[in-house]
């Protein structure tokens, strides 16, 4: 209490760097607490659930469980001379897509192989955390800084893989033949939101033209931030003048792109977007199925639902998000020329409005709190709704190197570098995103018809 000064420099500055004894004690809890995490979310799967591969972009379970494991492996374990004996032949199954590490299993036989065994993955994910644990505790002053950053990176990783498996367990058990369907978490009654949309008007929220400051710039790794490669540098940019829906599109407003015809529509459409709804016949985003009484039901991680039409829509493309707002724009007077935010305008829209994920439609770490869908939730604080959280927001942004640019060093140098070619930006997080990975500096990318994803629609328009 006496001691306001520092009280405040606490408040505003950079907490000293963690070293010694503190780094390594913060370090081992955060590795515990995310590997814990990560067996809790699979605790309701079945043995033929830890299997499943139902199309090549969702990994079964179990190759996840091992995956993540072979991460440390590969990039601490190895490097320090630790790696534990006995599990010849995992690194070619759990290396995902690092040229660098050696040979791999093509990713669309995961769910084809009966080997490694789920138990003899199961071993190797006690055996690399057991052999963590040690080095965390043991390695030699010199080298903790680099474990601690690699020990940090693989949780960072892990907790994508936790979003991923959220994903795919949705994908797994919705692939199940109708009738047997198995929700992956019990459906009480939804607890009736307070604050919600209700039907009401989508609102814009202006921002004015000038100089911004975009990437992530928050505290450094050393000092217990984190961020990706691709956020870095922070760099200034001119955004123009333009306004963003105060909220997500819902529900109610997809329904009526769909009941006016909007995926038959081709002038509404990017022309491989039209090809791709056109192959796989597009009616409704994915997980929707008509309830025989002219609506639709969706599929979700508590079962099939009812749709909530003040909802957030969810699980569509970059391309039906694309069409909607083409669709939208023509049919609102104020909406003229909608269109989906540049990752610029949404960045900057995000810090002026404020990201807040304490009470966002995140991934708690306490599974028990989690939706495991979207809601229609909002704060009422009158900025932009649902930034944080509940789904991912498309930006017509292509994936690219911010000027700048630096990969990570090594064999880490193809987390994400290589990725960027033909794929699509998203922004804010999804109720399956890790609270704690959340942040507003965060670029995730996907290709653009991918739709299993918790991708959703903000719209925006040049003011
Ligand atoms: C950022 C979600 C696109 O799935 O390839 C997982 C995350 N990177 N392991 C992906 C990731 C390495 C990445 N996404
Ligand atoms: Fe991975």
């Amino acid at each position: 209490m006496t001691d306001t000064s520092s009280s405040a420099r606490g408040r505003d500055t950079a907490p000293e760097q963690l070293q010694g004894e503190r780094l390594r004690s913060h370090i081992a809890v955060r590795f515990a607490c995310v590997r814990a995490v990560t067996e809790r979310l699979f605790e309701p799967l079945s043995s033929e659930d830890l299997r499943c591969q139902p199309m090549d972009d969702v990994s079964p379970p179990y190759w996840t469980l091992g995956h993540t494991s072979w991460f440390f492996a590969a990039n601490l374990l190895r490097p320090a001379g630790r790696m534990p004996s006995g599990f010849d032949g995992f690194d070619y199954a759990l290396n995902s897509y690092y040229e660098g590490l050696g040979p791999r299993l093509e990713r669309s036989r995961r769910g084809r192989v009966a080997s490694p065994t789920t138990s003899a993955v199961r071993a190797y994910r006690r055996a690399v955390d057991a052999a963590v644990q040690r080095w965390i505790v043991e390695c030699p002053t010199p080298d903790l800084a680099r474990t601690a950053r690699v020990v940090q990176i693989g949780c960072e990783h892990e907790q994508q893989h936790q979003e991923l498996s959220v994903t795919e367990i949705l994908h797994i058990r919705s692939a199940d033949p109708e009738p047997l369907r198995r929700p992956y978490v019990a459906s009480p009654a939804r607890p009736p939101s307070a604050a919600g949309a209700d039907g009401a008007e989508l609102r814009q929220i202006a921002f004015a033209a000038g100089d911004t400051r975009l990437g992530y710039q928050g505290r450094p790794l050393e000092s217990g931030g984190f961020c990706w490669d691709n956020e870095l540098p922070a760099h200034r940019a001119y955004v123009g003048d333009f306004a963003l829906g105060d909220r997500l599109v819902t529900n109610r407003e997809w329904r009526a792109f769909m009941d006016d015809g909007g995926y038959h529509d081709p002038m509404l459409w990017l022309t491989n977007g039209w090809q791709a709804a056109r192959r796989d016949s597009l009616e409704a985003p994915l997980y929707w199925q008509r309830d025989g009484a002219g609506g639709y039901a969706r599929f979700t991680l508590r079962g099939l639902q009812p749709i909530d039409p003040d909802a957030p829509v969810c699980h569509v493309s970059f391309y039906e998000a694309d069409a909607f707002a083409r669709w939208f724009g023509a049919q609102h007077q104020d909406w003229r020329g909608a269109r989906l935010p540049r990752e610029l305008e949404w960045e900057h829209a995000a810090r002026a409005s404020g990201y807040h994920r304490e009470d966002a439609n995140l991934l708690h770490d306490d599974l028990s709190e989690c939706l495991f869908d979207v809601d229609r939730a909002q704060a009422s604080d009158g900025g932009l709704q649902q930034l944080a959280g509940t789904a991912w927001e498309w930006t017509v942004s292509h994936y690219e190197p911010y000027p700048g640019y630096r990969p990570f060093d090594g064999a880490l140098s193809e987390y994400n570098g290589k990725f960027m070619d033909n794929q699509r930006v998203l922004r804010g997080g999804s109720f399956a995103t890790p609270r704690s990975s959340a942040r507003v500096a965060y670029r995730n990318f996907w290709e653009a018809a991918t739709r299993f994803q918790a991708s959703g629609v903000r719209l925006c328009v040049d003011q």
